[in-house]
């Protein structure tokens, strides 16, 4: 039935398809395996076997078919993340907000475009913490095979993530309990590095080898559950080309950041003295104390030369790898900088659109945490106390997902016992603060956060009509923590139009804003203590998730679902779901 199913999808998408756009078909099949890595043996979920997953390669305009076999023991989605899927919501992947996930031994195939889109982009799961080890690089190349920039020679995926030895489904929960809950270690394409050994044995590192004079197109994907990171190589600089599968005005930096949920594409030309070899590292970033420390995780690879002109005399080179000079693990100035570089290359280029005024629709969102008192307590002490619970937010929510029916269907299904739950989430912050101020951060009895800590749990959505143009400012907040926020939405990208520390304020901070050429991404990094404004026009119908990339930010709740509504031609409306969408059954305890 499951395969009828999929060639009846297969039909209809290659129909729509234009006459000289691929279809690029893939089957994903998730299974659990054993991976040995620190002298410790886990049991991972896998697609194919393989770690990272295995990638998409695509021509922007190709149809993508994804046939998801389902051999692992857990509920799971996946999400294509950056994918427009203009009119395709069903296809987005997010679990219990457009699906039920696919249930062990079913089998679900995801059907979508690649139109309008050029770059790099990823696909994860998106049920529980799995997307750890459940996630892969999407590349887009150029129709034309014109690139905005100097042609590369060859792309490099350079997927930044994580090495749990933790049970990933369990890692969600132990958020609500604040056990320990740390990685193991920090990965570059599955590898965890020379830097990482037990009993004396250094761990692989991921080695790239390069020809001298060639130009290699770096696609750096950040897949951590946890934390930003810098990239850097020893003796090569870079020029920053694209983001988010949108091409920026090239700038040159000899050091990359890149948040949970980004991409970044950027060149490298081997230029160096091909007789060395240089080292690659990704350096976490983390917000200094008195926010709680997590360990230092780097993972380093290695850049080599081959193909050395037989002129060049290498006998005499020294052995040791260049190791590369990294900003501190808590330079949190470095990516704010970083960032703040990007700027749209429109309008030059015909893919990027141009930004579109006036705002119908303003939001400002405080992210934070809070907390809720355990159990059915009414009231219950705070500070840490373990009467109540910390739970991440946005405008004092707490993000709660439905565990019946998904968001998407509800609607379409008119299901008032679900939609009526539903609640709107605040346009502004219930009751302002001084947002950064730091004495917030620390949790503890008697703290000054003490007071405005409490907060609720609920499903909250944020309706727009078909079109309208939105604007959203994220406040980040010292409420006991003092991270930055990579903010991530599904099905629309959105133009950055401004960043800054402190609060934002209204009156003088949109004087700031690039209204020529801003960059266009589907994640944007909101600065620790500061503020980051985006716009985006609400055209694709459906019910879009909103998040933090942070697990244990989005994990505890800091989310919240925008619903676009249909437009008024059968051309800007949602059509039905597919036939064989999973359906939820009791299995479905798992939270994203
Ligand atoms: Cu990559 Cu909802 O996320």
């Amino acid at each position: 039935m499951a395969a009828a199913a999929a060639a009846a999808l297969l039909a209809a998408v290659v129909a729509l398809t234009a006459a000289e756009a691929a279809l690029v078909e893939h089957t994903f099949v998730v299974r659990q395996m054993h991976m040995q890595h620190l002298c410790k043996d886990t049991l991972v979920t896998l697609v194919n076997g393989q770690f990272p997953g295995p990638a998409i390669e695509a021509t922007e305009g190709d149809t993508v078919v994804v046939h998801v076999v389902n051999e692992s023991p857990y509920g799971i989605t996946i999400h294509w993340h950056g994918v427009k899927q203009r009119l395709n919501c069903w296809a987005d992947g997010a679990g219990m907000v457009t699906q039920c996930p696919i249930q062990p031994n079913a089998t679900f195939s995801y059907g979508f475009n690649l139109t309008g889109q050029e770059g790099t982009l990823w696909w994860h799961s998106h049920v529980s913490s799995l997307r750890a080890t459940l996630h892969g690089v999407i590349i887009i190349r150029p129709k034309s095979g014109n690139y905005p920039f100097r042609k590369p020679d060859m792309d490099v995926p350079i997927i930044i993530g994580e090495w749990w030895h933790k049970d990933l489904t369990e890692v969600d929960k132990a958020y609500l309990n604040s056990n320990d809950n740390d990685p193991a270690a920090a990965t570059i394409n599955g590898k965890l590095g020379d830097l990482s050994n037990c009993s004396g044995k250094a761990e692989d590192s991921y080695v790239l080898e390069v020809e001298p004079g060639k130009t290699y197109l770096l696609r750096l994907v950040n897949a951590a559950l946890y934390s930003e990171y810098y990239f850097k190589v020893a003796g090569h600089s870079f020029t920053v080309v694209a983001s988010d599968a949108n091409y920026l005005r090239p700038f040159s930096t000899d050091v990359v950041a890149v948040a949970p949920g980004e991409t970044m594409d950027v060149l490298m030309v081997a230029d160096a003295p091909p007789c060395r070899k240089y080292h690659m590292v990704a350096l976490a970033i983390e917000a200094p104390e008195p926010d709680p420390q997590l360990p230092l995780y780097i993972s380093r690879g290695l850049v080599r030369y081959k193909n050395i002109n037989a002129s060049v005399d290498c006998a005499g080179a020294e052995r040791g790898a260049v190791i590369p000079d990294m900003p501190d693990n808590h330079d949190t100035t470095t990516t704010f900088h970083f960032h703040g570089n990007l700027t749209g290359a429109a309008p030059e280029h015909p893919l990027l659109p141009q930004v579109r005024g006036p705002v119908d629709e303003r939001l400002y969102i405080a992210l934070g945490q809070g907390s809720v008192c355990r159990g059915n307590m009414t009231s219950c002490k705070r500070g840490g106390s373990s009467e109540s619970m910390l739970v991440a937010y946005m405008n004092n929510v707490s993000f709660h997902l439905p565990d019946k029916l998904a968001l998407l269907e509800a609607r379409y299904r008119g299901d008032a016992s679900l939609s009526s739950t539903v609640e709107e989430l605040p346009s502004r912050p219930p009751r302002p603060f001084n947002y950064t101020d730091p004495a917030l951060i620390p949790v503890a009895p008697g703290g000054k956060e003490e007071a405005i800590e409490p907060t609720r749990k609920a499903t909250t959505a944020r309706r727009f009509r078909y079109n309208a143009t939105v604007e959203v400012v994220f406040q980040s907040t010292a409420m006991m923590q003092s991270d930055s926020n990579p903010m991530h939405l599904h099905g629309h990208d959105f133009f950055v139009l401004a960043q800054g520390h402190g609060n934002y304020d209204a009156a003088s901070d949109a004087r700031s804003y690039n209204l020529v050429d801003p960059p266009v991404k589907n994640t944007v990094h909101v600065p620790r203590l500061g503020w980051a404004a985006i716009r985006f026009v609400a055209d694709n119908p459906g019910s879009w998730f909103l998040h933090c990339h942070f697990e244990y930010h989005i994990a505890p709740g800091m989310a919240t679902v925008l619903v676009v509504d249909n437009g008024p031609t059968p051309e800007t409306t949602l059509p039905p779901p597919p036939t064989d969408l999973p359906k939820c059954s009791k299995l479905q305890e798992q939270r994203v």
